[in-house]
């Protein structure tokens, strides 16, 4: 992701960051490890950090991600918000470093598969669309979904760029009549090749064929329709992937479309005759042709910036992310049209898998649809966001059940990080209710050095650890292994905990000097903590991370990637939080959730939690 980012736009990062981009060798040392290492850089950067992270240059380096755009055939479920929550999650976290994030998604509304749909409903399909478009919509702004556009594909400004695009791929040749006969999948709108289908006895007992992959019916299917040289593509395409190995991430799928592009691939039907399908867009001089809506649905990611006209500079930073079960179109189709487009290629494909529902396949016939609305109700915003992405392994399939949301947010967000910010800020260990002070004869920079240091080894592991998280999440994202960087910040939020159970602040005695010092310390770095996790918080659970920053009494000019610095106090330098008043709110970070008593009952929610202090 940050292979193509200039040099300059490096140095407004965190001391580790920085030294991590420009020398490999100490990728994977803490600030600790650095500064014993490498003093020499590490003081010319905090010399010039100051400075540095006021040069907000990157500020207009821009960034845009997308999401895919949505069937409306069907209401929203928790595998649709899933993808626009890891979208979300990765704008969110572009705009914390900096960028300018654009963040795009919406509703894909023509199609075959819609027109049955909108019929079925009896309603005419525009109505329906907007109904359900709406609905996605409603769900998104619950979620949390911070959208910088919306886009349907029955607007005229889309309508407008397929015609475009269109035309080009016409005019340069790459656009012909010919004869499609094969197999069809309505429900995927998909063609598929008789390896891709299988045969299958279906509930009545009729021999049917399906694709192999999504299990859908197939049906076989002889048009004129207008074709595209797809098969001149295999070798760019085959070329572009091999050139650069980070497009598709995570890595796994790279190389399946690397195996994929292994054998032929067979021209594309582009166009569907107007007898069979009414709903969607007619071919530019042809009204009885009209355009297969995957080619429709794919430009709508340039319609929302604005193509054809000015819109080089997003389409240069764009990034998409997609289920699995719409890699081919994203990692084959779509570069395949943009190469004879003449246009560049996408930055990345992020593609995540798919949430099984109690171990099977979730479908309106089991009745086992999770309706995000519900569940959002149950768990809250961030208790759902939080195990989506906690939980949502990409490289796999995952599975959902509420008992497990509710124990994985009662155990890190309620038990671990509600309990270590609610015991650092109570009241009996912090009667001032300041930000304390940090002394550091107790906690030298050097675990040899001082003779009255109070801390320990452990103390120093962790700090260590605190102080590599931003690279380290970094990295996890770059990869889309959300789950992995919120693994680490649990991992430390752990450590954070021990460390105070360690040291066990409340048996001191603020009125002896000493232990007041001491007292003061272990709070000090407790909150250098939990500010370090609540900044790095903000894209995945952002409600909850402003709670915790806006206890720390971390204003919001304070929480950007460039105040990643960690106890600063330790290295000698000032600590701008140092006697600031906390924020007033002294409430529960995360309320614990309650099993259902039986299966339909909404969990109640359970009286606050208070951990020990
Ligand atoms: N309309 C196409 C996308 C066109 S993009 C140019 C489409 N729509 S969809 O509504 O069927 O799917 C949208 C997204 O939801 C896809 O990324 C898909 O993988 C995701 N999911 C649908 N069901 C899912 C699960 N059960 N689990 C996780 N994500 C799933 O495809």
């Amino acid at each position: 992701m940050f292979s193509h980012a200039p040099r300059s736009c490096l140095v407004m990062r965190s001391p580790c960051c920085i030294l991590t981009r420009t020398k490999t060798i100490v990728l994977r040392l803490s600030r600790h490890a650095l500064h014993r290492r490498l003093p020499h850089v590490y003081s010319i950067h905090c010399q010039d950090l100051r400075c540095f992270c006021t040069d907000h240059s990157q500020s207009s380096k821009p960034y845009y991600i997308t999401t895919p755009i949505f069937y409306v055939n069907a209401s929203p479920h928790i595998g649709h918000v899933y993808s626009a929550v890891t979208a979300d999650c990765l704008h969110r976290f572009k705009l914390l470093q900096g960028y300018n994030s654009r963040f795009a998604t919406g509703t894909d509304e023509h199609g075959l598969k819609i027109q049955q749909a909108a019929s079925n409903a009896g309603k005419d399909p525009l109505n329906f669309c907007t109904e359900v478009s709406d609905s996605f919509k409603h769900v998104f702004q619950r979620c949390g979904i911070l959208y910088t556009d919306y886009i349907r594909t029955t607007e005229k400004r889309h309508r407008q760029a397929v015609e475009h695009f269109w035309t080009v791929l016409h005019s340069k040749g790459f656009i012909y009549k010919g004869t499609y006969e094969g197999w069809y999948s309505t429900p995927d709108e998909s063609f598929l090749t008789p390896t891709q289908v299988t045969d299958k006895t279906d509930s009545e007992g009729r021999q049917i064929k399906v694709s192999t992959e999504s299990g859908h019916k197939v049906e076989w299917m002889k048009e004129d329709n207008y074709m595209f040289r797809l098969s001149d593509f295999r070798t760019k395409l085959l070329d572009w992937l091999r050139l650069n190995p980070n497009i598709i991430q995570p890595v796994n799928f790279h190389h399946l479309v690397l195996q994929w592009l292994e054998d032929d691939i067979p021209d594309l039907s582009v166009s569907r005759q107007k007898s069979r399908l009414q709903w969607g867009i007619s071919v530019p001089g042809d009204p009885e042709q009209i355009i297969y809506v995957w080619l429709d649905a794919l430009v709508n990611y340039l319609t929302v910036v604005g193509y054809p006209q000015n819109y080089s500079q997003w389409w240069t930073a764009v990034h998409h992310v997609v289920g699995k079960d719409i890699l081919k179109f994203h990692a084959i189709y779509w570069p395949a049209f943009l190469l004879a487009a003449g246009l560049p290629l996408p930055k990345t494909i992020f593609v995540h898998s798919h949430w099984t529902v109690e171990g099977k396949k979730m479908s309106k016939s089991l009745g086992n649809v999770i309706n995000p609305l519900d569940a959002m109700e149950k768990f809250t915003v961030d208790g759902l966001r939080y195990f989506l992405l906690r939980q949502g392994v990409p490289d796999s399939d995952c599975d959902y059940y509420d008992d497990k949301v509710i124990k994985m947010c009662n155990s890190e967000l309620a038990d671990t990080l509600g309990g270590l910010l609610n015991r650092c800020t109570a009241p009996s260990l912090n009667p001032t209710q300041v930000y304390p002070q940090f002394c550091n004869s107790c906690f030298p920079k050097e675990p040899s050095e001082g003779l009255c240091g109070k801390a320990v080894s452990e103390d120093y592991r962790m700090v260590e650890a605190v102080s590599a998280l931003p690279v380290l999440v970094e990295q996890h994202f770059e990869n889309l292994h959300i789950y992995k960087a919120l693994e680490a910040i649990s991992t430390c939020v752990r450590m954070t905990n021990a460390f105070v159970q360690r040291h066990a602040p409340w048996k001191l005695d603020r009125n002896n000097p000493g232990h007041q010092q001491w007292l003061d310390t272990i709070l000090h770095v407790s909150l250098e903590c939990l500010r370090m996790y609540g900044i790095l918080l903000q894209p995945m659970v952002p409600d909850l991370a402003d709670r915790i920053l806006s206890r720390l009494g971390v204003m919001p000019e304070e929480r950007s990637w460039d105040s990643l610095n960690f106890l600063m106090k330790c290295e000698g330098r000032d600590c701008g939080l140092e006697g600031r008043a906390l924020g007033p709110d002294l409430g529960v970070l995360f309320n614990r959730l309650e099993r259902s008593q039986g299966k339909g009952r909404t969990p109640k929610m359970a009286t606050q939690h208070k951990s020990k202090s």
